[in-house]
């Protein structure tokens, strides 16, 4: 069986920080989204992945590579446009060919163990499975109707509340799904859905079962969504001190402070995670917090936060909390009475004083 990451899209819901950068490579406890889904995939055995990417192709294909540092074997696949998710398995049949096939959407994460649910297809013998989980918010996802253990009807992203098991986005199908999605037509949101190409398939007879989740998954559409995704997986993390720490420092709970760093006079307060090259200063890093490599955090506290490679942050008065820092970011105060601000803020970028 091989294996597709759907992983074009604009992450229009993640401006700005998807202007410069895919919404699969942003980093949660530290590591790109996308190698979550990498490594799930690899465990359950599969050796071939195909990944479906859009504009920003260069850099997804410079960040993953071609996969030899997982053995296995990385296949691009260009989707010019977004045009929904059962466009891009269209687009990749000459990959597929006819086997079987997991689908797996890259801005997900997903803890279960991915055999089983290939177990559960081959077992149950059915053209598609699908994986559902209960969500209080089915409007934002695809949703499927059951009735008597079987799937009758699927909808994406339901106006009026039908149903609240949502469709997680990890799938199984064989070949007879390429012939539903030439019977399907944009949506609304003018896409091939591929939740209207499974209903193709139960219209048209084929068998479609379902599997549920046994531990937690995300959808990280929003910045939201990506933070929760942080504190969860850094939940998971074991300390480990590679770092520097100096006596006047306090570290506490689960901590990972990554080579060639090193923490001058502050609190680090687990579970958070501080990457290479980074220089923490009189500073205070809460809990669900990571901190990428090359940053430079001074007199401010920081938590519940992602920040990206290469950001400095001094002398805020004020603690920083639940905010995504992309990239090069540099948020100073000179801590002058009267303090005025001055932005180089770019489009869609958001300043809150709570
Ligand atoms: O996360 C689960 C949900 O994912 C399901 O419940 C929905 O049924 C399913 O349609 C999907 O909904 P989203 O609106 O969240 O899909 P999104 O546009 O975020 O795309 C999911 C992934 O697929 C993401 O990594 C981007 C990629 N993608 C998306 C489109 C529209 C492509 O590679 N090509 C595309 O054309």
């Amino acid at each position: 069986m091989k294996a597709l990451i759907l992983s074009g899209g604009i992450g229009s819901r993640l401006w700005p920080i998807t202007y410069t950068k895919a919404k699969q490579l942003i980093p949660v406890a530290n590591r790109p989204i996308l190698f979550y889904a990498i490594e799930s995939i690899v465990k359950a055995g599969i050796k071939e992945i195909g990944i479906v990417v859009g504009v920003t192709r260069a850099q997804i294909m410079q960040e993953v590579g071609d996969g030899s540092r997982w053995g296995v074997k990385i296949t691009y696949i260009y989707q010019q446009k977004p045009e929904g998710l059962a466009h891009a398995v269209k687009i990749s049949k000459h990959f597929l060919q006819d086997d079987s096939f997991l689908m797996f959407l890259g801005d997900n994460i997903i803890r279960d163990d991915l055999s089983r649910f290939i177990q559960e297809y081959y077992n149950k013998k059915v053209n598609a499975l699908v994986v559902l989980d209960k969500v209080k918010n089915p409007e934002e996802y695809g949703v499927a109707v059951l009735e008597n253990g079987n799937i009758v009807e699927l909808v994406e992203k339901p106006k009026h509340f039908i149903s609240d098991m949502a469709i997680v986005g990890l799938y199984i199908f064989d070949q007879n799904i390429f012939s539903a999605i030439e019977n399907i037509k944009p949506s609304w949101r003018n896409e091939l859905e591929i939740t209207d190409a499974i209903q193709e398939m139960i219209k048209s007879g084929f068998k479609v079962g379902y599997g549920q989740l046994e531990h937690w998954w995300k959808d990280t559409g929003s910045s939201q969504d990506m933070l929760e995704a942080n504190q969860r997986l850094l939940d998971d993390i074991n300390g480990c001190i590679k770092g520097m720490i100096d006596s006047q420092s306090i570290v506490q709970g689960k901590v990972i402070i990554e080579k060639d760093t090193s923490v001058i006079n502050s609190v680090i307060r687990g579970p958070a995670i501080i990457g290479e090259k980074s220089n923490i200063k009189n500073a205070y890093i809460g809990p669900y917090t990571s901190v990428s490599s090359g940053c430079e955090v001074e007199n401010t506290s920081i938590e519940y936060s992602i920040v990206m490679n290469n950001c400095k942050i001094k002398n805020m008065e004020k603690r920083i909390s639940d905010s995504l820092i992309g990239n090069d970011v540099e948020i100073l105060s000179c801590n002058q009475i009267p303090t005025t601000c001055s932005f180089i803020v770019g489009d869609r970028s958001k300043i809150y004083s709570i």
